[in-house]
């Protein structure tokens, strides 16, 4: 058994997505004690930037009049595809900036969208494969909050994931993980400490549960 593991946050240290991603894996880990981890780390070890023109071009004209470098693209997004078809189970964690996608995950999905087999329009080459999506917050957004409705990764990747790739997708979302950092947000302490709590126990179950579901037929 084949776990794949995504990381974008772009910190080793203190990292709350790895810390709650960690939490799922442990889970499968217990589970599938002799499983392999494939691990593409984009927060640390980006791709390169200009991987995804290059393949997207490369598409456009005959393997042998490839450049190199639209060679090397498209063998990039192949290893990309061969880690997400290749794995038994998928835990991508990913949090927000400025509103918005990491921009690294972005360029991932980008790049593994050039490959024929993954390309929109095809039949989803991960139809039903289980998925465990760990998304971190500095802040909050819950409604009601003063940024109610500024989250605009999160909705992106559910469709990107779930409806696009159709994974079997189950969503663990941390909030408030500038508490601590930011003294504005001091008299949160409470709250984003019950948040994180929950944030774990949900990753805890839902790394269960990635151990024991199995691509739907
Ligand atoms: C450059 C940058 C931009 C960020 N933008 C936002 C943001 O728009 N909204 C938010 O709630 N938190 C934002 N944050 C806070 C992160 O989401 C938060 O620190 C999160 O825990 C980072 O993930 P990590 O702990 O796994 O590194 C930002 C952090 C950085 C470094």
């Amino acid at each position: 058994m084949t776990l794949f593991r995504l990381d974008a946050s772009i910190r080793s240290d203190g990292s709350h997505s790895r810390q709650v991603a960690d939490l799922v894996e442990q889970e499968w880990r217990a589970v599938h004690p002799d499983g392999g981890v494939v691990r593409r780390d984009v927060g640390t070890a980006p791709l390169p930037s200009d991987a995804w023109a290059a393949a997207v071009s490369a598409a456009q004209v005959s393997p042998e009049e490839r450049t190199p470098a639209q060679v090397r693209a498209a063998a990039l997004a192949t290893l990309l595809a061969d880690e997400l078809i290749g794995a038994d189970a998928l835990l991508f964690a990913v949090p927000l900036y400025n509103y918005g996608v990491s921009q690294h995950f972005k360029g991932w999905v980008d790049l593994v969208a050039t490959e024929p087999r993954m390309s929109p329009g095809r039949e989803p080459a991960l139809a039903g494969k289980p998925a465990v999506l760990v998304t971190v917050r500095g802040g909050a957004y819950g409604p009601g909050t003063p940024r109610e409705g500024w989250d605009h990764a999160t909705p992106w990747m559910r469709r990107i994931l779930a409806d696009l790739w159709q994974l079997d997708l189950r969503v663990v979302e941390a909030e408030l993980t500038l508490v601590g950092v930011n003294p504005a947000l001091d008299e949160l302490r409470d709250l984003a400490a019950r948040k994180r709590r929950e944030a774990e126990d949900l990753a805890r179950a839902h790394g269960r549960e990635l151990a024991s579901r199995r691509v739907a037929a």
